[in-house]
């Protein structure tokens, strides 16, 4: 185990929100020069749903938020903290605020973590600091992200990939006494950052030169579309995730075998299955929604634990093994017992 402390996590309610609008690769084939059979063989992507120009992230972060509260059956004025992992807030200054406000959470204190796609997992081990401390009691983790709004829509190389959406999930502090049955959910966990890469996924800043009258010249700030060098990120993501995965099992005091669930990250099924197979986990224990949902960033491992969690899958008591990775360049795996 990784710490001894008076306090522990329980993951005790999930929660997802997908925008309706779906965009399949047929309709991709009119914006760029692809076609759905190659797209769906390089990456397991049929179609994604994608934010029109009047939702917001604090919409879809607040839908997936509530639905994740009633499954824990806790009220938002419960909540003693929020965190939101996103790298497109609708608002640079942070969007866990409006989200708070948005569903009445009016004693949580919010913030966002910026991970890019480890942001979900980043923010996992983040927030159950918190609680075991004993700090806080209830937590909600929200995964969100609009990348639709800073693809480069002319970019068949990027383009196909993402999609937009929301997860959340409920975690509560369970006390850890010798006469109480509770244990950790946070089995394990390992977290890993390698800027020397940071190049090869980014979603830049910009600064266009603007003379003031004062004499003094600022940048106008924007932002580019993203750029990624996809071979890199694919052969980064195909090592690195399983040394951590096993990294972080390893100080769970757990076998692969023990393991109910792998659920990485949703970026391209080719990885999910490599990162299975060097793991030596049969490729069954793998959770997938890429064919419906594409890559949503931050939001898409609680999009996913939430489908297999409402679809009876996932179930309390199981073990699963959580890994995000992505910009930065960033990676991260988390080992959790769902539910009570
Ligand atoms: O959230 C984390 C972020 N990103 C990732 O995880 C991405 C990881 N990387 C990947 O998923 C894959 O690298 C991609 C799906 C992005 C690309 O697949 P690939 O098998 O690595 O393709 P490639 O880049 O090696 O390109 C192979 C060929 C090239 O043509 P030539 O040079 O062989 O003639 C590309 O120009 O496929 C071409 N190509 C396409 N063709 C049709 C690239 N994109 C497309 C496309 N449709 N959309």
């Amino acid at each position: 185990m990784q710490t001894r402390s008076p306090f522990g996590i329980v993951l005790s309610g999930s929660g997802s929100a997908l925008p309706d609008a779906i965009l399949d690769n047929v309709a991709l084939e009119q914006l760029v020069e692809t076609s759905d059979e190659w797209i769906a063989t390089r990456t397991g992507i049929r179609q994604r749903r994608l934010a029109g120009p009047q939702e917001s992230l604090t919409q879809l972060a607040s839908q997936a938020a509530e639905r994740a509260l009633a499954m824990a059956g806790l009220e938002p004025t419960e909540i003693d903290l929020i965190v939101l992992a996103t790298s497109t807030p609708d608002d640079l200054f942070g969007s866990a605020g409006a989200i708070q406000g948005a569903i009445g959470a009016n004693r949580a204190v919010a913030m966002d973590l910026t991970a890019a796609c480890s942001g979900f997992a980043f923010g996992l081990v983040t927030v159950a600091q918190f609680l075991r401390s004993g700090v806080y009691r209830n937590a909600l983790l929200i995964g969100a992200d609009v990348l639709s709004r800073w693809v480069d829509w002319s970019d068949r190389g990027t383009c196909i990939l993402f999609g937009d959406g929301a997860g959340a999930v409920v975690l509560q502090a369970v006390e850890l006494q010798e006469a109480s049955t509770a244990s950790d959910g946070l089995l394990g966990f390992e977290l890993r950052s390698d800027g020397s890469l940071n190049h090869v996924l980014n979603l830049a800043a910009t600064a266009l030169e603007q003379p003031l009258k004062s004499g003094a010249t600022v940048g106008q700030g924007n932002f580019q579309p993203i750029t990624m060098n996809g071979q890199e990120v694919y052969r980064f993501a195909v090592k690195r995730v399983p040394e951590a995965i096993e990294k972080a099992l390893h100080r769970a005091e757990r076998s692969i075998a023990q393991i109910d669930w792998l659920l990485l990250h949703q970026a391209n099924q080719r990885i999910i299955d490599a990162v299975a197979d060097r793991l030596g986990l049969p490729r069954e224990k793998t959770i997938s929604n890429l064919e419906r949902c594409g890559n949503t960033s931050a939001a898409s491992i609680p999009i996913a634990l939430d489908e297999a969690v409402r679809q009876g899958r996932v179930q309390p008591g199981h073990t699963l093994a959580l890994a995000g990775f992505g910009a930065g360049l960033s990676w991260g795996a988390v080992i959790v017992r769902w539910g009570r």
